[in-house]
């Protein structure tokens, strides 16, 4: 049985300025001072906060993460940002898929594996976010859109250097969190689809102090990305803090 680490991850999505980075962090740091080790807490700011933090986190447990990455080294590309640029900061993870750049800016599938592939390819750990509409889930089609997400957007990945982030679309700052049991069902058709053990599997979704350590109690959920209540030191702390039944 291999072992798959918990990683709780936040997403700070278009939030903080430098200054504010900074003075979070000083906030936050105290209060993982005795965070089980096997954890992993990442944080991914906007690209600009990412050099401050960068300095903040130096000999600390927490690690970077970017909210998208580009599959070229560099080149004509207005707005983007590569792995090389990232690695110099000594990111870890680039999230890649969320459904914000998904339904903003139109990405696609073939796009999110591209950027998947070469962010595993310099050594970055992707972070393929899937999950459906409330519209598809109505419709019955939950499970076939997240397949499709799945398979395109893993292609030509390998599962053991990667982390797939489950985030139902209707439940993403909306309050309503996926129950807990269907969330970790979908999670395990994820990891059956990919074939692999070691997969690691988050959910996100308004996660907040009061449901995480029943998510994190789930057989098929290894950790957790998180929007609104990583914003707040406390609250973000509570929930790498979650409790283990
Ligand atoms: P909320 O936790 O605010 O619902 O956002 C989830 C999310 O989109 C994380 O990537």
């Amino acid at each position: 049985m291999s072992v798959r680490n918990p990683v709780i991850a936040g997403n700070w999505k278009m939030h903080m300025t430098c200054s504010e980075a900074k003075a979070y962090m000083s906030s936050f740091l105290p209060l993982i001072a005795n965070t089980p080790s096997d954890r992993h807490i990442v944080i991914a700011p906007p690209f600009t906060a990412i050099s401050t933090l960068a300095q903040s986190i130096e000999g600390t447990e927490v690690e970077l993460s970017s909210q998208n990455v580009h599959w070229e080294d560099q080149g004509a590309f207005t707005a983007e940002t590569s792995p090389k640029m990232l690695l110099e900061h000594s990111v870890k993870y680039a999230i890649v898929g969320h459904s914000e750049p998904r339904k903003y800016f139109s990405e696609s599938d073939e796009q999110i594996n591209r950027r998947a592939r070469s962010a595993q390819s310099n050594g970055l750990i992707p972070i393929v976010c899937v999950g459906e509409t409330n519209e598809q889930r109505e419709r019955g089609e939950a499970e076939r859109v997240i397949r499709r997400q799945v398979e395109q957007g893993l292609e030509g990945l390998d599962p053991d250097k990667i982390i797939v982030a489950y985030e139902p679309i209707w439940a993403i700052g909306t309050g309503k969190t996926c129950e807990s049991a269907e969330a970790n069902r979908i999670c395990a058709l994820i990891r059956n689809w990919v074939g692999s053990e070691n997969l690691i599997i988050q959910y996100g979704g308004s996660v907040k102090a009061q449901n995480i350590d029943e998510l994190m109690s789930m057989s098929d959920i290894d950790g957790v990305l998180v929007g609104g209540a990583s914003l707040e030191a406390n609250s973000f702390a509570r929930i790498v803090n979650f409790e283990k039944s």
